[in-house]
């Protein structure tokens, strides 16, 4: 089978960008990041093994989830009875939105196809650490509203670990410690771009985002692979994760990297800071949903009458990037919908009418298993 793996940027001249977990500047090139960080792209090869095992998911096929390492590794013993663990987090600093969903949906799939646990880690100590508006207070409790959005997913509670960094330390604790005598201060500040200004919480905090690859194993008292699914900008963590987890008795994670998804406003990332109305959170009203998706960013022209002319831009357009990420799984649906915008027949009013329509679908539905997610955190969650 052959999948259509078209490179989406052309290479032209960019600005500089830079990708970290505390931040994004610049427009992203894809491309450059996989040389950037030493990531392989996922091939051919790679896709086709997958598709063995279940049907490839979108962002698969449309390459949202683009890049990894040690994914083969982890298909191997997987095929040789040899299970992994998959393991994801979020930092709770605020509510979640639309594309925050977008890599755990991708998570849940691989816990189906695979029949996997998974750890998922809430780290509200970081969120506190590295933002000066919020208690820890505020942060444990936005952890536990955002877990209410992942276990709506519909997560197999059997399968599934939630902690809160600081509600489970003292498991993690005597491993987040081997870990960071293993780092140098000088990596830390190369890595992710800290100064003398930075506090020494955040200098430490990347041994705590390591420790969950290894809680499997911990528990089992046996080395178990873990598949890490998350949005490209975290894989700096595991990098320094994965040079020193063979000295502390363990795999290297393995992992499976996202594009972050656009904001509404077009630039790259969907992110709380670009401003609230620019992203859809779970919790938006329709009418708010509705004004949100009808302001969006558009590849449209200057007026009707250009646009019929010319057509629509899809591949710079926002409202394109939420059909293609997230709200129109079927490739041909998709293939017709750029078609129709670049040959000027469909208008942007009628494309973000249509966006709108499945987005309050979603959300619709999200707020109900969301309620619903209420009687049963409980069974997720697991403390010292
Ligand atoms: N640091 C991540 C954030 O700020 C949260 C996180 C913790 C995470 N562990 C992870 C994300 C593992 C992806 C994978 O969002």
């Amino acid at each position: 089978m052959s999948y259509n793996l078209t490179v989406d940027s052309v290479n032209e001249e960019k600005e500089e960008f830079v990708v970290t977990p505390y931040g994004v500047q610049g427009e992203v090139d894809y491309d450059v990041l996989v040389e950037r960080f030493g990531t392989k792209r996922i091939d051919q090869d790679l896709l086709a093994r997958l598709a063995k095992h279940g049907p490839l998911h979108h962002m698969l096929r449309r390459q949202i989830f683009y890049s990894q390492r040690d994914l083969e590794w982890i298909l191997d013993e997987y095929d040789k009875g040899n299970k992994f663990v998959l393991y994801t987090g979020r930092g709770p600093s605020g509510p979640i939105h639309l594309g925050h969903l977008m890599p755990w949906a991708f998570t849940k799939y691989l816990q189906d196809v695979f029949k996997v646990k998974l750890w998922f880690q809430m780290t509200d100590d970081e969120k506190f650490m590295f933002y000066e508006h919020l208690t820890l207070e505020e942060t444990k409790r936005w952890a536990y509203e955002n877990a209410l959005d992942i276990i709506a997913l519909g997560f197999d509670p059997e399968l599934t670990n939630i902690f809160l960094d600081s509600e489970y330390i003292k498991t993690m604790y005597p491993t987040a410690i081997r870990a960071a005598k293993k780092i140098n201060f000088s990596t830390i500040r190369a890595v992710f771009g800290f100064d003398n200004s930075n506090n020494i919480g955040s200098i430490f905090f990347t041994s705590i985002q390591t420790v969950p690859c290894f809680l499997e194993s911990m528990e089992q008292g046996r080395k178990v692979p873990c598949l890490i699914p998350c949005g490209i900008d975290q894989d700096p963590h595991f990098r320094i994760t994965r040079d020193i987890a063979e000295g502390l008795g363990y795999y290297k994670p393995a992992l499976i990297h996202a594009k972050l998804m656009p904001s509404l406003a077009g630039s790259e990332k969907m992110s709380t800071s670009t401003g609230a109305d620019t992203t859809i959170f779970t919790t938006d009203e329709m009418k708010t949903v509705r004004r949100k998706v009808m302001d969006a960013f558009t590849g449209g022209r200057v007026s009707v009458d250009e646009q019929k002319k010319l057509g629509g831009e899809p591949d710079m357009c926002s409202v394109y990037a939420y059909h293609k990420y997230f709200f129109e799984p079927d490739d041909g649906k998709l293939a017709q919908l750029h078609a129709d915008c670049g040959s000027g027949k469909l208008l942007c009013g009628e494309c973000k009418q249509r966006l709108f329509e499945k987005v309050w679908d979603f959300v619709d539905e999200h707020q109900r298993k969301r309620e619903k997610a209420k009687d049963i955190v409980d069974e997720f969650f697991v403390r010292d």
